[in-house]
């Protein structure tokens, strides 16, 4: 085994007080959603995202060019249901000479930082990357962004430093029965976090209509 992502099997591997995060796959009937998550990036946020200055013109075309064939998208959902933690997993080209290689990017808004979403976002993806047969993960990031090392380090990823950029790359071994079934599991956690929400959802907008006011928010 190579890294500590390599040697988690089971779903608890992401969890926060014991439960498992919710990590859904996102399709293309979430741009607008995925749009809303960015465009609540602060400057600061969306240059440590992006590596550099993105004003609201430049997100949109960045969401509106999203492939959802080609890449996987992976959401996490406040009770609101909107879009808390997002990363995109890009897949890089394939040459024959190299390894399969992704490209793994993430934003959690401030509201959900410091609860366990960007490794539960982080391991969500290195598992669907072993599971499509990704041998390396990269995350690419400035260099004094302390969350991300923090987070890549402790996933095992080796860092390379030069000039104010820092790759991180993560070894990764073929999927097994485990990868498989814990990314089945965390599938089916999503898709029952997501339909519960939106039932609270859609009964706590028909208590504001009957009140005819807002109730607490769920
Ligand atoms: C990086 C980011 C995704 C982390 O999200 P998160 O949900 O807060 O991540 P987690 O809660 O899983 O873990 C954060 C860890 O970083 C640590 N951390 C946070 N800020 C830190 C800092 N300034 N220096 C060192 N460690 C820091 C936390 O203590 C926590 O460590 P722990 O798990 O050992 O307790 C989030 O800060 C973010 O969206 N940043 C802006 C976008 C960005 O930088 N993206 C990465 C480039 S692709």
């Amino acid at each position: 085994m190579h890294n500590k992502l390599a040697k988690s099997h089971s779903p608890s591997s992401f969890t926060v007080a014991g439960i498992p995060v919710p990590v859904r796959e996102l399709h293309a009937g979430h741009r607008a959603a995925i749009l809303q998550h960015f465009l609540q990036l602060n400057d600061d946020d969306r240059r440590l995202r992006f590596g550099t200055q993105t004003p609201n013109e430049v997100i949109e075309r960045y969401v509106e060019g999203l492939d959802f064939n080609q890449d996987t998208i992976f959401g996490i959902f406040d009770a609101q249901l909107n879009i808390v933690g997002l990363a995109h997993l890009a897949y890089l080209p394939v040459f024959k000479s190299k390894a399969r290689a992704a490209e793994f990017g993430v934003s959690v808004l401030v509201k959900g930082r410091g609860q366990g979403f960007g490794t539960a976002l982080l391991g969500r993806a290195a598992v669907h990357s072993r599971n499509t047969r990704i041998e390396t993960l990269f995350v690419h990031c400035l260099a004094n962004n302390r969350a991300m090392m923090h987070l890549a380090q402790k996933a095992g990823m080796s860092v390379e430093y030069a000039y104010g950029d820092a790759d991180a790359y993560l070894t990764l071994p073929p999927a097994n029965s485990s990868t498989i079934v814990e990314e089945a599991a965390n599938k089916q956690w999503a898709d029952f976090d997501y339909v519960l929400k939106a039932n609270l959802k859609r009964a706590n907008n028909s208590w504001s209509w009957l009140l005819g006011r807002p109730t607490l928010a769920t």
